[in-house]
């Protein structure tokens, strides 16, 4: 039963919410506890990737990924022209990560492996024992606190060897994946059940074959991202029929991919010509990645196959440059999948365009014809990209839910969300967007029915950011990075996600009333 005056914030919360839904403003700081709760089976995770938290890149007998070779080779790639060597040192201070992810409350932890840990040379003719043990003594030390391990086979580190021939546009590459893949099987899945095989292909291979900000940032716009989007499939279709003949009967564990999008709000959604160029960005991003897996029909969306054929041929190729499968390989495709994860940070505002300054042609963007820009009003607590529209992880989610029938059967579950900033515990603003966004997430499985069952934070605490070092932060745990330690301290919005976790509600007052601040008023943040 609620109380009166939890009725009666209740209603402040919804009134301020659906305001909210009327503008495109900045979210408001708003009180009281959210009237919907996650339900008992919704999981609670965080997540983390190898090389991002790691180091340890050459102890125990790890082989070289491509982010080490690069980040030596090129210094200066990344903002501090720092690199993943050591990071938060999480291959010696492992036992530290778990006791945080335990106070957490969380149900589960997604990490990855990185597989020249346990095949320093991405091969499997040698399986290096050292590495087996790390991942090993991890997964039994989370499984002893009851937190459940699901863990991504690839989150970006390419053996160097396979990228000296070309990495994912490399079909070859497929058939090592799914060696790599069968040992990890092997290896831990009596103790692993839920497999992610590929972190964000859309993101991987736009950005290290086409934009050129993930190592080794290479430039083979409209052409390499298609091949490694298209390999990137076929190996995700190989390794989960594999998993399904040789494994699933006995370890029954669950294998999925993770995709990643943007929301895509049209810049005037009364204007047709924008709303369209919405719908066209997600299929040529989202759409290009799930419809093969997800659909019915399976295979690329119609309009992604009509669209790259004809910009191609205008272009004056004489094939596509998005490769065909076979029936074989589209069957192999449909329904590869036991559930989704998803990726989701921030939403652009959309509207067509035939050209704009910063596009490559051919490339990704230019055959998807769409600008891309943020709204004033929206915050943007770190770097450039990531503006907070909470609203868009709903549509987002819907949209999903929309046009995938195969989701009244499987269950999604949001594999990475999170905000950034450039340091610090007192990170309101990333309580704030958890908040938000958690209360919108509430509403899709409430109100709209989606069928979301769990959410991992990113992440788990500050990390390597890729292309920008250590500037970034998206941790709930604040490293110490100058420290020989790496100091990990609980920022507020640790304590505000395990709250939310406890209570399966969100109690947007939590942070004021651990902080002594007064709750009565409410605050607009923009
Ligand atoms: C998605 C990637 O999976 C992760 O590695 C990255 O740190 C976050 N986005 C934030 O940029």
């Amino acid at each position: 039963m609620w109380s009166s005056s939890a009725v009666a914030s209740n209603r402040a919360v919804l009134l301020t919410l659906s305001l909210l839904q009327l503008t495109r403003g900045s979210p408001v700081v708003t009180s009281g506890v959210s009237n919907y709760s996650f339900p008992d089976d919704f999981i609670f995770g965080v997540s983390s990737a190898a090389f991002q938290i790691e180091g340890g890149w050459n102890e125990g007998g790890k082989g070289e990924s491509i982010w080490d070779t690069y980040l030596h080779d090129h210094p200066t790639f990344t903002l501090d022209h720092n690199n993943g060597d050591v990071a938060a040192d999480s291959y010696h201070h492992y036992m530290e990560d778990i006791e945080m992810i335990k106070s957490l409350g969380v149900q589960a932890y997604r990490m990855s492996i990185s597989w020249t840990r346990i095949l320093p040379n991405g091969t499997d003719n040698y399986i290096n024992q050292e590495g087996v043990k790390y991942y090993r003594t991890m997964f039994e030390e989370l499984l002893k606190a009851n937190i459940t391990p699901v863990v991504t086979l690839f989150h970006w580190d390419m053996p160097t060897p396979f990228m000296n021939f070309g990495g994912w546009t490399n079909a070859k590459v497929i058939d090592y994946f799914e060696d790599y893949a069968r040992v990890a099987f092997k290896l831990y899945g009596d103790l692993v059940k839920m497999w992610l095989t590929i972190n964000e292909p859309h993101e991987n291979c736009e950005s290290t074959y086409g934009l050129a900000v993930l190592a080794p940032a290479l430039n083979s716009h409209g052409v390499g991202v298609y091949l490694c989007t298209h390999n990137s499939l076929l190996a995700h279709a190989r390794v989960y029929r594999m998993y399904e003949k040789e494994f699933k009967p006995e370890q029954k564990g669950k294998v999925s991919i993770v995709l990643d999008s943007m929301w895509g709000e049209p810049k005037d959604p009364n204007n047709p010509e924008d709303v369209q160029a919405a719908e066209n960005y997600l299929q040529m991003h989202l759409g290009m990645l799930a419809h093969p897996i997800f659909s019915e029909e399976g295979d690329y969306p119609p309009f992604v196959r009509e669209r790259i054929n004809n910009m191609s041929r205008e272009q004056g190729y004489s094939r596509s440059r998005l490769p065909y499968f076979t029936d074989e390989e589209v069957k192999a495709l449909r329904g590869s999948a036991d559930f989704l994860g998803l990726n989701h940070y921030t939403t652009q505002l959309l509207s067509p365009s035939p050209m704009e300054p910063t596009w490559q042609v051919p490339s990704l963007y230019h055959d998807t014809g769409v600008k891309m820009e943020a709204d004033p009003l929206w915050r943007m607590p770190g770097p450039d990209w990531l503006f907070v529209y909470p609203p868009g992880l709903r549509k987002l989610v819907n949209w999903v839910q929309n046009n995938y029938k195969i989701f009244k059967e499987i269950p999604i579950f949001i594999t990475e969300n999170g905000s950034s900033d450039f340091g610090g515990t007192e990170d309101y603003e990333r309580v704030n967007y958890y908040n938000d966004y958690l209360y919108q997430l509430l509403l899709a499985i409430h109100e709209d029915g989606c069928n979301v069952k769990g959410y991992f934070s990113w992440s788990l605490m500050d990390d390597f950011e890729w292309t920008d070092g250590f500037t970034t932060k998206f941790g709930l745990f604040y490293v110490d990075f100058d420290s020989p330690n790496r100091t990990r301290t609980p920022k507020l919005s640790a304590y505000n996600y395990g709250n939310i976790v406890r209570t399966r509600r969100i109690d947007f007052d939590y942070i004021k009333r651990l902080k002594g601040l007064n709750t009565t008023k409410q605050e607009d943040s923009s």
